[in-house]
């Protein structure tokens, strides 16, 4: 078969790493792709939200299956695009359609499909300017901290969390009335403050049934002891030791199950990824949020435990035969550490080179923000490459994370040295 991945990421260099372990394979396409992906399949220059150019492409390549890495694709319909057109039809694609995708698209939406299927999240409403007072009378009725998130897509920027009543009121008023996050914060989303462990579990699904992923944390914020400023990622560890198997049953029961079921009773036929963010509160799974896509870097450390092929699920979630698909994990620990450029998550330089990747020794190296210009690798991101290892414990996985990156250098070169630090 013939696969298009659209995406560029650590997370898209992670599909096409463990899809290729696959018979069934013929070639990989990756739109756009990084030099990552360049080395083990063929990087298509378009942009994912083209869907003229992913049809082009399509069609020229003669592709079997998409597979969907990010969310605004999904969100702005490219899977309603391939149903709505008599010669794409036919061909799967992994993500779902646009009222899926509204999970992630909308809080507003996301959170009132969990309280109609009595999902465990925080109490929670939806104001816009037009009752910006009532707003604050809700904010008055909450105990600090007080949690303000846009409706829409903002980056992963648009959550704010305010310990001062004053400074939350003044924050809704940015995001209501001078749209603070654009267009994604007409409407606001307040919600209570869930104080507990946070951690994340993913689902692949057809629709009707689902395979549970492994767990996995990332380490979102740019400084050792989880301080500074908020990233995409920059590290991540599967499976999470704190998650027993009790409180997974909880997950599935109170979480994942009423999701499914959910979407079937709204007439949301959903074949693809769902990634759920949930807090730990008192070994009870709350839902912060629903995301429609895998994680990054999450999906570095879950599919390289995942030893079933993955083109065998997809096929499964194409064809909703999913629950006839066999599903095996190893037991090994798998631990991701990024490399990010110096002054990531704020400016930063691109185009510096890559040196050292040859001598990499019994780690895997995801690409994210990278390109080949000349036969060198340079950095093209903030977040640049994940370099995720294998071992019977965190710390042996660890090492062998850490012992390869003090090979590999570029200018400005920034990464953790403290991943997993709260599991060992
Ligand atoms: P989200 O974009 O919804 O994942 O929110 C970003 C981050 O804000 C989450 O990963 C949590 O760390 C935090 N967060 C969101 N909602 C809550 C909440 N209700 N209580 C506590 N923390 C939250
Ligand atoms: N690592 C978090 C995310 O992909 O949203």
């Amino acid at each position: 078969m013939n696969i298009l991945i659209l995406g560029s990421g650590g997370r898209e260099h992670a599909f096409v790493y463990k899809l290729l372990q696959s018979k069934k394979i013929n070639q990989i396409f990756v739109a756009p792709g990084n030099a990552g992906t360049h080395k083990i399949a063929k990087n298509i220059n378009i942009n994912p939200t083209d869907f003229t150019a992913v049809k082009e492409t399509i069609l020229t390549h003669k592709i079997d299956m998409v597979v969907v890495g990010p969310e605004a694709p999904l969100v702005d319909g490219v899977h309603d695009f391939f149903l709505d057109d008599d010669e794409l039809k036919s061909i799967p694609v992994i993500g779902p359609k646009k009222d899926g995708a509204l999970l992630e698209g909308s809080k507003d939406f996301s959170k009132q499909f969990m309280e109609k299927h009595n999902i465990p999240t925080a109490r929670y409403k939806s104001f816009t300017k037009e009752n910006l007072n009532d707003g604050f009378n809700f904010l008055e009725t909450l105990n600090p901290p007080y949690v303000l998130k846009a409706d829409g897509l903002a980056a992963g920027k648009g959550v704010l969390i305010l310990n001062n009543l004053e400074e939350a009121k003044a924050e809704l008023k940015e995001m209501l009335t001078h749209q603070k996050f654009g267009e994604a914060s007409s409407t606001v989303v307040i919600e209570e403050f869930l104080d507990g462990i946070e951690l994340s579990v993913f689902v692949l699904t057809d629709g009707k049934s689902y395979k549970i992923l492994p767990s996995a944390k990332d380490y979102k914020r740019i400084g050792e002891g989880d301080t500074g400023l908020n990233t995409g990622g920059m590290g991540a560890i599967s499976p999470v030791p704190f998650a027993s198997e009790d409180f997974l049953t909880k997950v599935e029961e109170h979480v994942v199950k009423p999701t499914i079921n959910g979407l079937q009773k709204d007439g949301i036929d959903y074949r693809g990824f769902i990634f759920i963010g949930l807090m730990n509160v008192d070994g009870n799974p709350q839902v912060i949020e629903y995301n429609v896509r895998m994680g990054d870097p999450e999906t570095e450390v879950i599919l390289p435990r995942i030893e079933s092929d993955l083109l065998d699920l997809f096929e499964g979630v194409a064809h909703q035969n999913l629950h006839e698909k066999s599903f095996k994990v190893t037991d090994k620990i798998a631990t991701t550490v990024m490399l990010v450029s110096g002054g990531y998550p704020e400016s930063y330089e691109k185009g510096k080179e890559i040196l050292g990747l040859e001598n990499i020794d019994g780690s895997i190296v995801f690409h994210a923000g990278t390109k080949l210009e000349n036969n060198k690798v340079l950095t093209n991101g903030g977040r640049v490459m994940a370099i995720t290892s294998l071992g019977k414990t965190i710390n042996e996985a660890l090492e062998t994370s850490y012992k390869n990156i003090d090979k590999i250098s570029f200018d400005k070169m920034n990464y953790r040295k403290d991943i997993g630090f709260d599991l060992q």
